[in-house]
């Protein structure tokens, strides 16, 4: 037995595992403010202190702390919160909070060190940056935490007794109190693993889990094959088992005896288009799954590759083509072909897919999904499992990031939900940080092939672009789809959109699908026609874009920045290079009209109820903002309930379609229950000079409080749908008529992205020196929250440029990036000082007059990377990430002073 003291209390452990962690038995005992991640110590999510020692309890056997003092994130409670808590709240240093519990812990000890060695003092970024480079972010709420952690060393909240959050559930976050669904625990509880292929492909003909299921603690295995019994990749899922712990669970798996009719696999892109390559799909009827977000496209097979039979965003694409081929002949030189290509890149979401499934009854279930959607998934179980929409409960109270690859219910949900079934007890499914990283979706790879023709003054006459989707067994990657959209409107182009699938995992949609890679391939060929030219690349894509009256607003913002009227001032010495550059990326609105929104008052107050959720981005602070602002109350006055699929119909949180969704008609509810309230109040009961408050109706004579008013009228209630817009595509809304579905409306939002880069030419490493963004999206709903939502865009784009690349073993199809030490996001201290310019207005014709911006802040800062880079160099980087020797090699074969800008 193990005695210590956590939290000031002395526990005694007993009946520990010799291989227990102090994070496992932490959150074993309830103590789950500590989250678990990489299981790995390369993410600091699970840091306590011990002893006032920062350590990452994934790595700490439990016998380490035998005598010692630890001190968990529940330490630090509403009531006793300590300054680092205060001054995170108060900068908004988080978003979906699965990490913030690591940082509060980390960023206590740095301030009681700095606070001791340095009183009265301002930590520099430096410091921060060293004390918190072993804790992770993948929302990217790092500027944010840098100001927290930098002003509460320097004392500024020793003695604040109120902080005002801008983020609503920030107390529940910064003290580890919010609940995420991998945070569920039912008192008979079990614990479900997948049972995974060993093969890329192949026919699994038996599954004999006999001897797995005569093990003591084994409840049920179920398969989750489909009726081909095919598998496509290595580690698809063929089955779960459901077992009293996770431990017992994982051993029972290798008691399972699977026989497997092994087929010829092909692993890659490249590999699925060689001659004689093994098909993927065999036959005429092919079901891939998808990657794309909304409508896939028909499209003709030949062999693994797969191409677009419809051009939706082409124009005269047969005479652009003709031009392109023409030039080519004559080797025009104004014609600029490049080939460019990009990595996967996988979400990482730091709270994994979990799904905890318990049937009620046999037609009723509750389901705790890690989602994007609480409202299409419980349709979606409803579907699977025949029952009525209204009998499945979807929560999804506090979510760890999604990013696009949380939409829906993924195969996590459907494995929890059949084992609870099979076993009769509350089943708890997710995935470890290898299958998370593996199998859970990516944004796909892309080989574009881009071709732009000009004449001598510059004028785009055509435009010209094949892109090869790598998305694994799926299909749908849609590059020149987008690519067509982003291009001048009035310009010939062909839009060759092809998939090639391989024995692969399939992709999913990820943070602006397909916009990273078609804006790394326009927005750098803009630049090098600008540079082949000899011209103003932000003048160039003026004349490309005459009538986007927001494009030019910020480029002649981007334009009057300092950093880039100096560009040509500080163009380094021999082996350190500065460079600036430059991108600009659209992103249309996106909403569902048939979102609903309920506002009303109770006996505890006013509230505001919609089936969205919170998956970081800010709902729940959004909802209470526009509540206030059209009643009249503060929005930290109303009870906000999101994360159920019993509320009002709510909008997934993808594709940036939640904030405008919701911001009308939970505005318009407000204004029109605080109408009725008045009324009520002067009419029925004779109520003189009446105001709407937070604690009820205050009158001439008094206060009425809520409990008194509904005491005697009931409770009140108003529900406002969001309605539709002028379509985009009035074919596609009609195709997709889905309730759950987003439609496109004809608005479209603009961001311009500029980035200064110190390269290194002997290291061949690339630092960022500063990201400027300025973001065109009409009202900005939550100014501190959209700001950081932008940070953790820029922050995303940055990992996508320099860092981020799954890998696959092409022999066998394993994954080889199977934790974050090898595959590599973003820490603080890579993170450059990030400006943010909001152009309010110019949107006043849709609902709400906002669009949301999680896609639009994400999507060019990889083109501005690439751009900048070749003005450091001269050297044009095509691939992403960019790797190190990719650079030495590029500059090595260009031994320019750099790109002409
Ligand atoms: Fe840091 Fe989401 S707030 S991972």
């Amino acid at each position: 037995m193990i005695q210590t003291t956590i939290n000031g209390e002395l526990r005694q452990l007993e009946n520990t595992r010799p291989d227990e962690t102090v994070a496992e038995w932490l959150r074993s005992a309830g103590l789950t403010g500590t989250k678990i991640v990489c299981g790995a110590g390369t993410c600091g999510a699970c840091t306590v202190l011990v002893d006032g020692v920062p350590m990452t309890s994934c790595l700490l056997p439990v016998h380490h702390i035998a005598d010692r003092q630890v001190q968990t994130v529940e330490a630090f409670g509403p009531e006793t919160l300590h300054p680092v808590q205060r001054a995170l709240m108060a900068w908004d240093g988080l978003q979906c909070g699965f990490c913030t519990s690591g940082f509060v812990m980390s960023g206590i000890a740095l301030y009681e060190n700095w606070r001791r060695d340095h009183p009265g003092e301002t930590s520099g970024r430096e410091e921060v940056a060293a004390a918190l480079s072993g804790n992770l972010c993948r929302c990217g709420a790092y500027p944010g935490i840098y100001e927290a952690l930098q002003h509460a060393c320097a004392g500024e909240f020793d003695s604040v007794t109120q902080v005002a959050a801008p983020r609503y559930e920030a107390i529940e976050k910064v003290t580890g109190r919010a609940r995420y669904t991998v945070d569920q625990q039912y008192t008979d509880q079990l614990e479900g693993v997948f049972l995974r292929s060993v093969y890329p492909h192949a026919k699994v003909l038996s599954i004999d889990a006999s001897q797995a299921l005569a093990l003591p603690g084994v409840f049920a295995f179920a398969e989750l094959l489909e009726n081909d019994r095919i598998v496509r990749y290595t580690g698809q899922e063929i089955g779960a088992l459901a077992a009293v712990d996770v431990q017992t669970a994982r051993s029972a798996l290798h008691k399972i005896k699977v026989e497997y009719e092994v087929y010829p696999a092909v692993v890659g892109m490249q590999a699925a288009q060689t001659d004689g390559a093994p098909l993927v799909y065999p036959g005429f009827f092919r079901k891939p799954p998808t990657s794309a977000e909304g409508l896939t496209f028909p499209g003709r097979w030949q062999k693994n590759l797969r191409k677009g039979l419809l051009k939706p965003t082409a124009k005269s694409a047969g005479k652009a083509q003709r031009m392109i081929n023409q030039a080519r002949a004559n080797h025009d030189p104004n014609l600029i072909e490049r080939t460019f290509r990009n990595s996967t890149q996988v979400h990482t979401a730091l709270e994994p897919h979990v799904c905890v499934a318990k049937w009620e009854d046999p037609q009723h279930l509750t389901v705790h999904l890690s989602t994007q959607g609480v409202h299409v998934g419980a349709h979606i179980i409803a579907e699977h499992f025949d029952l009525e929409d209204e009998n499945v409960t979807l929560v999804a109270e506090h979510i760890g990031g999604g990013f696009g690859g949380k939409q829906g219910v993924s195969i996590e949900g459907i494995a929890a939900i059949t084992l609870a079934r099979l076993t009769e007890h509350p089943v708890r499914v997710f995935l470890n940080r290898l299958e998370e990283l593996s199998y859970a979706g990516y944004r796909p790879g892309a080989e574009v092939h881009l071709s732009v023709l000009t004449n001598d003054e510059g004028q785009l006459q055509a435009l010209s672009v094949t892109s090869y989707g790598d998305s694994g067994i799926s299909i749908g990657s849609g590059v020149s789809f987008l690519l067509g959209a982003s291009s001048p409107p009035d310009a010939p182009r062909n839009t060759d959109e092809i998939d090639v699938v391989s024995h692969t995992p399939p992709g999913t949609p990820f943070r602006g699908p397909n916009g990273p890679q078609a804006l790394w391939a326009l927005e750098q060929i803009i630049d090098e026609t600008a540079n082949h030219l000899g011209q103003n690349p932000i003048e160039l894509r003026k004349r490309w874009y005459p009538e986007d009256e927001l494009r030019h607003k910020l480029l002649d913002w981007a334009a009057d920045l300092p950093v880039w009227q100096n560009r040509e001032a500080n163009r380094g010495d021999t082996r350190f290079k500065h460079g600036v550059g430059l991108s600009v990326g659209g992103w249309p609105l996106i909403y569902n009209g048939n979102t609903q929104v309920t506002v009303g008052v109770r006996e505890s107050g006013v509230y505001v109820q919609n089936g969205t959720q919170d998956i970081g981005t800010g709902s729940r602070t959004l909802l209470a903002t526009a509540t206030a602002e059209g009643i009249g109350i503060a929005p930290d006055q109303i009870q906000v309930m999101v994360g159920s699929s019993n509320a009002p119909l709510g909008p997934v949180s993808g594709g940036s379609q939640a904030a405008n969704s919701v911001y009308g008609p939970a505005y318009t509810a407000a204004q029109t229950l605080k109408i009725q309230l008045l009324a009520l109040a002067q009419g029925e009961l004779q109520l003189h000079e009446p105001t709407v408050t937070a604690t009820g109706i205050q009158h001439a004579e008094g206060l009425l409080t809520w409990d008194d008013l509904t005491s005697q009228v009931g409770s009140l209630s108003v529900t406002e749908k969001r309605g539709p817009e002028a379509s985009f595509m009035p074919l596609l809304d009609y195709l997709s008529r889905d309730e759950h579905a987003g439609s496109v409306g004809q608005a479209v939002s603009k961001a311009v992205t500029v980035t200064e880069v110190l390269v290194d030419t002997q290291l061949g490493k690339i630092t960022p020196i500063g990201v400027w963004m300025g973001v065109a999206a009409g009202k900005i709903f939550t100014p501190v929250l959209a700001r950081n939502q932008v940070y953790g865009g820029i922050v995303q784009g940055l990992g996508y440029a320099l860092y981020e690349a799954r890998q696959i073993d092409e022999k066998t199809g394993n994954h080889l990036t199977t934790n974050l030490d090898i595959y590599k996001i973003p820490g603080i201290s890579d993170i450059p000082p990030i400006e943010v310019f909001f152009l309010e207005g110019g949107f006043e014709e849709i609902r709400g007059a906002g669009i949301g911006i999680g896609e639009l802040s994400t999507i060019g800062v990889a083109a501005s990377i690439g751009n900048a880079v070749f003005h450091a160099t001269g050297w044009r980087p095509l691939n992403t990430p960019i790797l190190p020797q990719d650079i030495l090699m590029g500059v090595a074969q260009n031994p320019t002073d750099g790109g002409q800008l």
